[in-house]
Parts: C-alpha cells; sequence; structure tokens
C-alpha cells in the first residue's frame, strides 16, 4: 500500500474536524486534511484551503482518494468504559431499586440465563451493532461467569469489528445460588480457559480481568486475579463504592482495609490498567491511592442516577489527578451510549454545583475528552481517541438529521458539534469507522 507505487489505500478527508487534544483543549478545525492510510491517522493539517488539496498531497507523494466533508464534521469514536453486555434486555427497568437489591432480583437471574448460547448470541450481537450505529468504537464489556458466553461475545466484537476488552466475571460468593462460582480454583481456571480461547481472536478484541467487584470475590480470588495481573500485564476492571449499602458490606467483609480502594490495593488490583466503576463515595485518601496506582475511574452518572447511587465527584476525581472516562453501565444506566452519559454528566456535575458541593460544573471540552481521548487512557491506549498522526482511525462521520437538530447553511462548525453533543443521537451518524473500516452508519455505504 505504499503510495509511491502508486497503490495506496489512502484517503485524504478535506472539511470540518472536531478532537480533543486534552482535558481542556478541544479542537475545531473547520478546513482540516486528514490523511489515512491502513487504518491509521498519517497526517492532519490544521488549515487547507480546499483548491491546495490536491496540490499538497501532490507535492507529499501522496496518492489519496479526496473525500470533501461537505457537511457536518469527522470526530473520533466514542470509547464506553464501563458496560455489561449480558444486561442489555433491562435496560430501562430498576430505577426504583438500590444496588445490591437490583443485583438480586433483577441483574443475576437475567445473567444465569446466558448459559444458553443462542440467547447470548441473539442479545449480544444487537448491543455490539446498536452501540456501534451509537457511536461506540471501543467498549469495555463485562459478559457473565460463563466461560462459553464470554468468548462468544469477544468474538462477535471481532466479527463486528468493534474495538473491545471483553471481561468474564469472576464471582465466588454473594451471588444467587444458581450463579455463583464454585471455589477460587474453578473460577480461575475458568478465567484461565477464557483468556485461552480469546488469545486467539484479532487484536481488536482484548481480554480483561473483571473480578466483579469486592463483594462478590473472596480475599484469595482477589489476590490470584492480582498476581495473574502482576504475571501477565492483563488489564483489571471490577466496580468501587457505588452505593453506601455496598459501601458498608465491605468494610463488614473487609475489616483490614481501611476503604474500599484499601481493599483492591492490598490484593494487587490497582494497576495503571485497572478501570474502576462508579466511585460515588470516594473520599480524599482513597483518591490519592487511585492516582498514586495510576487506576483510572469510568464515570457512569446515567447509572448512578437511575439506581440511586449518589453524584459522583468528577472534578474531585480531575484534581486529584486521576484518568476519568465514560460508563453507560448497562443496565444499570439505561441509556445506549456515549452521548447521553455527556449530557448526565454536564447534569450531574451542574447539580453538586448549585448544591455548593463542587466548584463548577464539567466543560465541553472535559465532557468530551472523557468521551474520547480520556476513555482511550483509561483503557491503555496510546494511539487511540483523537486525530494525531499514528493514531487509529476510529471516527464518526456526523451528519445533521435528527428532528432535534437545527443547521443553518454555514453554521460554525463548533455550533453544530455542541448542537450534536446536547440534542443529536444516532441518526445523525452517517459513517462510523474502527481501524479505517466502516463497521456502521445511518448512511447507506
Ligand atoms: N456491582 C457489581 N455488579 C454490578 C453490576 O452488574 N452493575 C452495577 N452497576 N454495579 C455492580
Ligand atoms: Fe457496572
Amino acid at each position: 500500500s505504499s503510495s509511491s507505487r502508486g497503490t495506496s489505500t489512502a484517503t485524504a478527508y478535506h472539511g470540518p474536524v472536531v478532537h480533543s487534544l486534552s482535558l481542556t483543549q478541544l479542537e475545531v478545525l473547520p478546513s482540516a486534511l486528514l490523511v489515512v492510510s491502513d487504518g491509521r491517522v498519517v497526517s492532519l493539517d490544521k488549515d487547507v484551503a480546499r483548491a491546495d488539496v490536491s496540490h499538497l498531497l501532490a507535492s507529499r507523494g501522496v496518492s489519496a482518494d479526496i473525500v470533501h466533508v461537505d457537511e457536518g464534521f469527522l470526530c473520533p469514536g466514542l470509547i464506553d468504559t464501563h458496560t455489561h453486555a449480558p444486561q442489555y434486555p433491562n435496560n430501562g427497568l430498576g430505577g426504583s431499586l438500590e444496588l445490591l437489591p437490583w443485583l438480586q432480583t433483577l441483574t443475576f437471574p437475567l445473567e444465569t440465563r446466558f448459559s444458553d448460547l443462542t440467547l447470548a448470541r441473539r442479545i449480544f450481537s444487537q448491543v455490539i451493532d446498536r452501540t456501534l450505529a451509537a457511536g461506540t468504537t471501543t467498549s469495555c464489556y463485562y459478559s457473565t461467569l460463563h466461560v462459553d458466553a464470554s468468548v462468544l461475545l469477544a468474538q462477535l466484537c471481532a466479527e463486528a469489528g468493534q474495538r473491545a476488552f471483553v471481561g468474564r466475571c469472576s464471582m465466588n460468593r454473594f451471588c444467587s445460588d444458581d450463579y455463583v462460582e464454585a471455589s477460587t480454583a474453578s473460577s480461575m481456571a475458568s478465567t484461565k480457559a477464557f483468556l485461552a480461547q480469546v488469545s486467539s481472536l484479532p487484536s481488536i478484541v482484548k481480554p480483561i480481568l473483571t473480578p466483579r467487584f469486592a463483594i462478590s470475590c473472596t480475599p484469595d480470588l482477589l489476590s490470584a486475579l492480582g498476581e495473574l495481573a502482576a504475571q501477565t500485564g492483563l488489564p483489571i476492571q471490577t466496580h468501587i463504592a457505588e452505593n453506601t449499602s455496598e459501601c458498608a458490606e465491605i468494610r463488614r467483609l473487609f475489616p483490614a482495609s481501611a476503604t474500599y480502594a484499601g481493599v483492591y490495593a492490598a490484593h494487587g488490583l490497582l494497576t495503571p490498567r485497572t478501570i474502576l466503576a462508579h466511585a460515588v463515595h470516594l473520599d480524599d485518601a482513597e483518591r490519592d491511592v487511585i492516582a498514586s496506582h495510576g487506576a483510572g475511574i469510568s464515570h457512569c452518572p446515567a447509572s448512578n442516577t437511575n439506581l440511586n447511587s449518589g453524584a459522583a465527584r468528577v472534578l474531585d476525581m480531575l484534581a486529584h489527578g486521576i484518568k476519568v472516562g465514560l460508563g453507560s453501565d448497562c443496565s444499570g444506566g439505561c441509556s445506549l451510549g456515549i452521548l447521553p452519559q455527556i449530557r448526565d454528566a454536564r447534569t450531574v456535575s451542574r447539580s453538586l454545583a448549585f448544591e455548593g458541593l463542587a466548584e463548577r460544573g464539567l466543560s465541553i471540552a472535559e465532557l468530551f475528552h472523557m468521551a474520547t481521548l480520556g476513555g482511550a487512557s483509561l483503557c491503555g491506549f496510546d494511539d487511540v481517541g483523537n486525530f494525531a498522526p499514528g493514531a487509529q482511525f476510529d471516527a464518526l462521520w456526523v451528519k445533521p438529521r435528527s428532528p432535534g437538530m437545527w443547521v443553518e447553511d454555514g453554521e460554525a462548525v463548533e455550533s453544530v458539534f455542541e448542537k450534536w453533543l446536547f440534542t443529536g443521537d444516532d441518526r445523525d451518524i452517517a459513517t462510523v469507522w474502527v481501524q479505517g473500516r466502516r463497521v456502521a452508519g445511518a448512511e447507506k455505504a
């Protein structure tokens, strides 16, 4: 695919591009030239006139198909740093419950059914299709405790072309009688069987160690997973400090640890590759522990509201230097994909500020960073989340179509982008690419 041989697979997109450079820097480029080859960004020129595109490419010896982004804009794909694929059928339920009874009455009974691979395939395929259409180019999935269903989820992500981390839940206590692992040894054997099978899949899908949460894992299971993470460098995902009753149960089960974060630290589960979901009820000492281990937090505002968990202090996390991404947490949260999380994160942050519990609400730059580049850093990526040269081309082409979006001819890109963030939906996502491959989109291919 070298351009010098005239067989280039390169595509040059010319027009509006929006992406995140850092927590405080949102870059809006009305007339960018973005060259993509072999699934990666080759170059991003910030300001190129339409009349100069061919000449500029020729002067660099780049032979590329030129695509004019003559409507809407390109932006990076959205990253869901925490969700449960098997819980999709329960989306919309549970809003009158809190975490522990919700798990027992709604969640575990549904997950138990994933011993049935026909059911698993039907539900997982829907989850992947619909989240890709909603712009989720990377997803961090929890499966169930079943090895076969978990491997199937990973296979389906690979087939559909969704970048994903897939975790088989480790859970050897607390859960219902017919939905629990028999022992630490059998749980670790299942995890190793899962890892072996997922290792043969395309690298777009990776396994992630998934102690469900400390209530559902005995101390020796937590330690065994911490040791496996240390030996292999595998990433880890779990839940932390979501609900006050959960936190009380943690204090009862782990009297030797002063805090919830301390429980995970004591078992080797806080690493730079750890994604902690929720973190609603943390104190400053715990935020320090999390920051010092380099672990990240998945902020799940829709779920935290729906399950009556509380309002997570995102500004405090950021002030401690903790990496923060967004998570849909299906079906604790009941809205699909990451756009609704951007909105709920803003609302929750403003509510905290209204009550004097935060200095201010979150900015658009911060929200979009969490949805893209910040989420990618939680996942351990240094080449996903924006359009820096060398980055994977995981991208959306947004063209206003949904009835809530009124866009004028010649309206500024910044304005169209803001309207889409807060009023748009998947009808506006014309094309979704992962690694340069078109994997979804409202527009006919
Ligand atoms: N804590 C342990 N398991 C779960 C789960 O499935 N969803 C949420 N939101 N919290 C959990
Ligand atoms: Fe969750």
